[in-house]
């Protein structure tokens, strides 16, 4: 670095004009930046790659996006009139993690968190209001989903390419309208107080998608989601050698009468892998407010919402047949 003597009055004074420049140069970036269409937007420092992701456009819509560099959060505005049986757009942050991608064999957790709200016009829900507008969406008629979506792969280089990975696994905190997901329903499983549904079901492309579904709306969430992994393992609905390769929480928009707004903020992922915590993008760098990693306070409150007594002597009687803290319902 340039401050070798330190004691110096003159390096000092360096050092202070430095620092100014530094909080100038961080006060001129842009702190809320508007991409729209196909256009990608990273704050590279933290690893988060924001992306309005209008994949499928039609003429008569739009998808923007515009992020808040700190604390990390976007609001996505769209409007899609046509179509209500086809994803257009998935606006979402991309959260990257070192030790991805990462064997389904040898994760020990993964924690997936974020807040988000959802409401009709170009306006952001202000929050602590209630934060999503069921009224209004509903009679707009809006179809959409909230998702944390992972693509995996026993192949390293497909696991991190979202077309040509085998798997697909989502995890749904939200579900509107007519947004299905695909295939049969299979099991309800709980993980820390939440009730997911799981359905199997393959993609136009061939894609294997497994989609847990939250059976009520959750806009506030931060749990371990490896008992969700573990249940497909276990039960050969994908194999243990699968690589999670991508993770990325945003919402599938298909059809809305007049603009939404989707709004997300403290998402963050704790991967850890053979119980080791990935160096990896944390909301809150390391992980308080229950955004962050898998910090021992994060396992313990993890083990703590699964381990009501009941439910730990189902887990240990299941665990003799491999399967592990998995409420069958
Ligand atoms: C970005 O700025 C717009 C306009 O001021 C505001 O409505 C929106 O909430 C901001 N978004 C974020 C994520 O800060
Ligand atoms: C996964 O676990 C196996 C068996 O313990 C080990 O050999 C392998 O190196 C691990 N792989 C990763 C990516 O950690
Ligand atoms: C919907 O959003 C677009 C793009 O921001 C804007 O031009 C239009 O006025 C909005 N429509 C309504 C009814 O708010
Ligand atoms: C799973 O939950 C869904 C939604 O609450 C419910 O309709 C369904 O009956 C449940 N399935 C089983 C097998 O209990």
């Amino acid at each position: 670095m340039l401050f070798l003597r330190p004691s110096s009055s003159l390096l000092i004074a360096t050092t202070l004009s430095l620092l100014q420049q530094t909080i100038a140069d961080d006060a001129a970036r842009p702190e809320n930046t508007t991409v729209c269409g196909q256009q990608v937007y990273t704050i590279k420092e933290r690893k988060l790659i924001f992306n309005p992701n209008a994949w499928n456009p039609n003429d008569i819509g739009f998808q923007c996006i515009s992020v808040q560099d700190e604390p990390p959060a976007f609001d996505a505005m769209w409007s899609w009139s046509m179509d209500s049986v086809s994803v257009h757009s998935y606006p979402h942050v991309k959260l990257v993690a070192r030790a991805l991608p990462a064997p389904l064999s040898n994760i020990t957790a993964l924690r997936l968190s974020a807040k988000w709200s959802m409401g009709i016009g170009s306006q952001p829900r202000s929050q602590p209001q209630l934060p999503i507008d069921f009224d209004g969406l509903d009679a707009q008629a809006t179809t959409a989903n909230v998702a944390f979506d992972l693509f995996a792969d026993p192949d390293d280089k497909k696991a991190v390419s979202e077309t040509e990975a085998a798997n697909e696994i989502m995890v749904w905190l939200g579900q509107f309208g007519y947004s299905y997901p695909l295939g049969k329903a299979v099991v309800n499983v709980t993980v820390g107080g939440v009730d997911f549904q799981l359905f199997d079901g393959r993609n136009q492309r061939g894609i294997h998608v497994l989609t847990w579904v939250a059976v009520k709306a959750v806009p506030t969430f931060s749990e371990d989601i490896s008992p969700l992994l573990r249940y497909l393992t276990d039960n050969k609905l994908v194999s243990l050698d699968t690589k999670i390769g991508t993770v990325s929480f945003g919402t599938e928009a298909f059809r809305s009468g007049g603009n939404v707004t989707f709004s997300a903020t403290d998402f963050a992922m704790g991967l850890e892998v053979d119980g080791v915590l990935s160096d990896d993008y944390t909301g809150k760098n390391g992980g308080s407010g229950g955004a962050g990693g898998t910090t021992t306070q994060d396992k313990d409150d993890a083990a703590r919402s699964l381990g009501a007594p009941w439910l730990t002597a189902i887990s240990v009687a299941t665990a003799a047949v491999g399967i592990f803290s998995v409420l069958f319902i």
